[in-house]
Order: C-alpha cells, then structure tokens, then sequence
C-alpha cells in the first residue's frame, strides 16, 4: 500500500503539536507507519521525575504494538529545529525488537529529512538471536 512520506511527517508534526515537554521545551513528535499502511503518531511527554520521560518514538510504537502491530516499514520523527531529530539509543534498541530495516526519517523544522535504515543507525544490535544464542533457545 503507497502511503506517501510527506504524508507520515505531516502525521508526526501534527503530534509533535500535543507534546508534552515544559522541561526540555524540546518538542518532538513522531509517526509510525505499518507493512499494512496504518499509521500510529506520539509525541514526547516528559515527567518532573525527569528520568520517567518517553520519547515520541516510543508512545508512538507502543500505542501501535497495543493495537496489534509487530510488523513496520518506516518512522517519521521531527522537531522544530534546523538540524534533523535523530532518534535516541533507548529508542533504536526499542524499535530494532521489531523492525530491523525499518527505515527512519529524520525531519527537521523545514520539513526535510535524512533518510536511513534502523540497521544503519543501529549496527551490531543486541537482539532476541543473541539472547537466545546464550540461554539455549533457539535463536
Ligand atoms: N526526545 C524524543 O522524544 N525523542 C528523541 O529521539 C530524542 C529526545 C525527547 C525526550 C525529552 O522529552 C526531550 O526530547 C529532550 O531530551
């Protein structure tokens, strides 16, 4: 199913509008878009226990996983900066579970992106094959 990039960071930027953030003021919003062409949008939402705050990746993958999706083909992450928003470690490691070629849109406040694949801003991924490799299952 065709669902066009621009359409995926305008979803983001639209959440981007609901974040959450009067610590950082460091505004994010993200959208997640599945194989089947079902998008799921977060935004960051911070906690005055700082370390409690989740990134807009993460709410918008786990709103999509609460649904029943495992399966992903693309994310759109954007802040209303002049240099593109880079997803954090925390977050790579959070969407390489179920997605390893996802490909991740970098977008910055102008609306232009960097585009590259979860394998490539994550190489040499701790994931279930390892973990599986060490507790004799099957990975
Ligand atoms: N943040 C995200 O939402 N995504 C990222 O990939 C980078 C950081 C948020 C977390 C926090 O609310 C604020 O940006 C500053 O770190």
């Amino acid at each position: 199913m065709e669902f066009p990039v621009e359409k995926l960071i305008r979803a983001a930027e639209e959440a981007r509008e609901r974040a959450y953030a009067p610590y950082s003021n460091y505004r994010v919003g993200a959208a997640i878009l599945t194989r089947q062409g079902r998008c799921y949008t977060g935004c960051n939402i911070e906690n005055a226990s700082y370390g409690l705050t989740c990134c807009a990746e993460r709410v918008a993958l786990y709103k999509a996983v609460s649904a029943g999706e495992h399966d992903f083909d693309a994310i759109a992450v954007t802040a209303a900066t002049d240099d593109f928003c880079v997803p954090c470690g925390a977050c790579r490691q959070t969407l390489a579970e179920f997605s390893r070629n996802l490909k991740v849109y970098m977008v910055n406040a102008r609306g232009d992106y960097l585009v590259k694949t979860l394998d490539e801003l994550l190489p040499c991924v701790f994931d279930r094959k390892r973990l599986l490799s060490g507790t004799g299952g099957d990975g």
